[in-house]
């Protein structure tokens, strides 16, 4: 027998992707500003099959409900905000106002530094994250860099070595991609995600990194449509190009 879709209470669903406490949710579908297919839904109680398309049946207030456990996002992420929950202003304050109250909370997946602009993806699928991070997933990462001073020659080869050590490691990087556009402007890939590692690699090879930008991951380009700050859901298809090494 084939398993169905997961159900949950409504008054849990609509609480946990933060639209109050499962009281209010169930006020909500008491005063019938809760729909599936125009119907108003008005037992709070009442169990609920949770599909990706349940934004296109359920109506919050007239709204469309938010999208439903298991979301990933793609933001075009601007510089001046942090990843961390700490340190504002966060690029989870780019995200609407309820997207804070969710349960499970939405996390980046990785991090870029304040200064570092471009593609991140955010997603409350926990397996989903490790499963994007995780070293032997191998999803490579791809920076458009912009240095201080004329790169000197030697640095994609320093740089593919697999023997460039970072002040206070004690392991080496991993080999990684230089392309030269420029002498000042140059992509590099790579599939680790050390602290600050593009910015230390230059530093390490007597540069300095004045500008940042993530422009692809695995095989996903950052979207043409995202200005910097702006995000939307990531398609399935999407996704299938984050796993698939370019
Ligand atoms: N390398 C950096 O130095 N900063 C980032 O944000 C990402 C990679």
């Amino acid at each position: 027998m084939s398993k169905g879709p997961p159900t949950m209470r409504l008054d849990r669903l609509l609480a946990n992707l933060g639209y109050g406490s499962r009281r209010e949710a169930q006020r909500l579908a008491v005063m019938g500003l809760v729909t599936l297919d125009g119907e108003a839904l008005r037992d709070g109680d009442q169990r609920i099959a949770v599909t990706p398309d349940l934004p296109s049946h359920m109506r919050v207030d007239g709204e469309p409900l938010d999208p439903p456990p298991g979301m990933i996002v793609v933001m075009n992420k601007p510089t001046g905000y942090t990843c961390s929950h700490k340190e504002p202003p966060l690029v989870y304050s780019l995200l609407p106002d309820r997207w804070r109250d969710r349960e499970p909370a939405i996390s980046t997946v990785g991090r870029l530094d304040k200064d570092t602009s471009g593609l991140l993806l955010l997603t409350d699928d926990g397996a989903l994250l490790h499963k994007i991070i995780a070293p032997r997933s191998n999803v490579s990462k791809r920076y458009d860099v912009t240095l201080d001073r004329p790169l000197r020659g030697g640095e994609e080869k320093i740089f593919a070595s697999g023997e460039l050590m970072l002040e206070s490691e004690n392991t080496p990087l991993l080999p990684a991609q230089m392309e030269a556009v420029s002498p000042t402007h140059a992509f590099v890939t790579l599939t680790e995600g050390r602290y600050h590692q593009v910015r230390r690699m230059f530093a390490a090879v007597g540069n300095h990194v004045t500008a940042l930008h993530r422009d692809r991951m695995g095989s996903l380009d950052l979207p043409a449509d995202l200005a910097p700050g702006e995000f939307r859901l990531l398609t399935e298809t999407e996704l299938a190009l984050v796993l698939q090494p370019r």
